[in-house]
């Protein structure tokens, strides 16, 4: 008995020691435009993942009292701040992930499309320097409107000769956040039980909730609620918006998703099965050449992007109605990264 209790002892020190090895390499995450409103938060909670070994925090202006302040908080990563273009270059150097918030975000009245001029600009200066300094890194881009800064990134990573289509993500997940949390009241579920599928894009009607999959299954939703479901996930974006009042957009429940996209990009680096989580990435799933969909993460960043399901009527119907939105949007993106 004692000698097999030996033997399951040390085989499971083997084990823990592989899994330790396994579990948490070192892993350099850098956040751009982690002086906003968005990027504070942002950084906090990156700075809160065991995951992370390294921060990096860039921003035009403001980095060295953002990263002064996370630095303090008691957990695994290293925190450093880089400020200012000449800097870039080192904030990014090494990086695995680069989650990207940096640019203007709307305010009432606006829609994401009306960011495009400014955040065009900003998206392709920081995507030539990821394809320069970091060109194997994840790239998670939450800069609006995502259905061009996508497109964007995709043309200058093509031009400097590194693009890899399994490395770049348009970040959906807020989209996904909210649709789980208005379904989980609807449907009187426990919000933490809750999935439900978005795909299609980033913006208005291109955001398209299944809620026809989602689950767990709760009191029985009318076709008038998943109409009202569907508008409220599609237009939460201007919910906050309007109730902000020209002081900007989401950004605590836009960390809180970007830092869950992060998350679950780091896990599937470090190999941990069955990641899976909705993001704008390049795709077959329709004729679009991006789309958002459930994608599986792996170790060289999207492993498998998985199809849509089965579709409720009203939902193909959304499905078709968003495609000549979301196809111009990627156009004006790729448009850009050629005229400029
Ligand atoms: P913000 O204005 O509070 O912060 C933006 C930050 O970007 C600022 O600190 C600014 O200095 C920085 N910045 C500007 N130019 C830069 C450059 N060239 N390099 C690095 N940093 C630069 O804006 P907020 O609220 O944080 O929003 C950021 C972006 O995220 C906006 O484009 C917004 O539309 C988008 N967003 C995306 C969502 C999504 O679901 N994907 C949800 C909410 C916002």
């Amino acid at each position: 008995v004692q000698s097999a209790l030996r033997r399951a002892s040390s085989s499971r020190h083997l084990l823990s020691r592989a899994y330790s090895a396994n579990a948490c390499p070192e892993r350099k995450v850098a956040v751009l435009g982690a002086a906003g409103g968005i990027g504070q938060p942002l950084a906090l909670l990156m700075k809160l993942n065991p995951l992370v070994s390294h921060l990096s925090l860039y921003d035009i202006a403001g980095t060295p009292g953002v990263a002064a302040d996370v630095s303090h908080v008691n957990t695994r990563s290293e925190v450093k701040g880089y400020m200012g273009e000449d800097q870039l270059g080192a904030a990014l150097e090494g990086s695995d992930v680069v989650v990207i918030p940096a640019g203007v975000p709307r305010k009432p009245g606006m829609t994401r499309d009306d960011l495009f001029n400014i955040n065009a600009g900003i998206v392709k200066t920081l995507c030539t320097a990821i394809a320069k300094y970091c060109p194997n890194a994840l790239v998670n881009m939450i800069s609006n409107p995502v259905n061009s800064t996508v497109p964007i990134a995709a043309e200058v990573f093509k031009k400097a000769g590194t693009y890899d289509e399994k490395k770049l993500f348009g970040v959906t997940t807020l989209d996904v956040v909210r649709a789980k949390t208005f379904y989980a009241g609807k449907a009187k579920v426990p919000v933490s039980e809750v999935d439900v599928p978005v795909v299609g894009g980033h913006a208005g009607i291109t955001i398209l909730p299944l809620f026809s999959q989602a689950k767990p299954l709760g009191s029985n939703l009318s076709e008038d609620d998943i109409k009202a479901l569907t508008k409220r996930t599609q237009d939460g974006g201007t919910e906050v918006v309007e109730a902000k009042a020209g002081k900007g957009s989401a950004t605590l429940s836009m960390a809180y998703a970007g830092s869950i996209f992060a998350d679950a990009c780091l896990k599937g680096l470090n190999g941990v099965p069955d990641v899976v989580e909705c993001s704008f990435v390049q795709s077959t799933v329709t004729d679009l050449p991006f789309f958002a969909s459930k994608v599986r993460l792996g170790k060289n960043g999207v492993e498998e992007i998985l199809g849509l399901g089965s579709l409720s009527d009203f939902e193909k119907e959304g499905l078709e109605k968003l495609k000549p939105e979301l196809k111009a949007s990627i156009e004006k993106g790729i448009k850009f990264a050629h005229g400029n």
